[in-house]
C-alpha cells in the first residue's frame, strides 16, 4: 500500500480532508468546495456506490458492509483509491477518506514518502438529532433507522478517533455544520482564506 500516493506530483497541490458524522454534509460540502476551487471530489462512498451499481466484484462485496451500515475493510478502500488517483495535479478534496486510523496512517505514509501534506481538515460538526432528520428526509438505500443507527455508532468506534489523531498533527478546523447550506458553506470559506 505503501507509495499509493506516488502519482500526486503536481505542484501546490492543496489536501483537504472532509470529517464529520454520517449526514453531517460532507458530500454536499465538499462538492461545493471542490466547484469554487476547481478541485478534485473524492468521495469513497460515490465511488462504492457505482460500483454496487454496476453489480461489480467490488460492489457485490462493499454492498454486503454497506447494506449494515458498516465500514468496508481498509485493504478494498485503499486499493480502491489508489487506482484512481494517477497524476493528480490539482487540489483534492477527501469525502469520506480516511475513516479508519488504519487509512490516516496509510495515506500520512504516502504523503510523508513524496513530502507532500494534508493541508486541512474540516471537521463538521452536527447535533445528532439534525442528523437523523436530514438522513431520513434524504431517502438513501442506507438511510433506513436501524442502518443509520449502525453508521452512527461505526462513526463513533472507528472514525471520531481520527479528530485527536489530526488535532495533535494541527490540523482539525471544527465547523458547525448545523447552520443553513450558505451558512456553513460560509465558514468554510472563512476556514480556507
Ligand atoms: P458515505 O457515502 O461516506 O456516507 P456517510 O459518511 O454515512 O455520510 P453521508 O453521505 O450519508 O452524509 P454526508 O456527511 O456526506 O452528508 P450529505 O452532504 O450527503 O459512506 C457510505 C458507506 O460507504 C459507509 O457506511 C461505508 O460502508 C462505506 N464507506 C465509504 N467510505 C469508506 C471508507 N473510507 N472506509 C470504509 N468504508 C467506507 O448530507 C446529507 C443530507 O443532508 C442531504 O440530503 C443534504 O442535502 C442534507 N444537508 C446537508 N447539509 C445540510 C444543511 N446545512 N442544511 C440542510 N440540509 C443539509
Ligand atoms: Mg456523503
Amino acid at each position: 500500500m505503501k507509495g499509493f500516493w506516488i502519482n500526486i506530483c503536481g505542484v501546490n497541490v492543496v489536501i483537504v480532508i472532509f470529517l464529520g458524522p454520517p449526514g453531517a454534509g460532507k458530500g454536499t460540502k465538499a462538492k461545493k468546495l471542490s466547484d469554487y476551487f476547481e478541485w478534485r471530489h473524492l468521495s469513497t462512498g460515490d465511488l462504492l456506490r457505482n460500483e454496487v451499481k454496476n453489480e461489480t466484484e467490488l460492489g457485490l462485496l462493499a454492498n454486503e458492509f454497506m447494506k449494515k451500515g458498516d465500514l468496508v475493510p481498509d485493504k478494498i478502500i485503499i486499493n480502491m483509491i489508489s487506482n484512481i488517483l494517477v497524476n493528480q495535479n490539482a487540489g483534492i478534496v477527501l469525502d469520506g477518506f480516511p475513516r479508519t486510523i488504519d487509512q490516516a496512517r496509510s495515506l500520512r505514509h504516502s504523503l510523508e514518502d513524496i513530502s507532500k501534506k494534508i493541508d486541512k481538515v474540516l471537521f463538521l460538526d452536527v447535533e445528532e438529532s439534525k442528523i437523523i432528520s436530514r438522513l431520513t428526509n434524504r431517502g438513501r438505500k442506507d438511510d433506513d433507522p436501524k442502518v443509520i443507527v449502525n453508521r452512527l455508532k461505526t462513526y463513533g468506534d472507528l472514525t471520531q478517533p481520527l479528530i485527536s489523531f489530526y488535532e495533535k498533527e494541527g490540523l482539525i478546523e471544527k465547523i458547525d455544520g448545523n447552520g443553513t447550506e450558505e451558512n456553513v458553506f460560509n465558514n468554510l470559506l472563512k476556514v480556507m482564506a
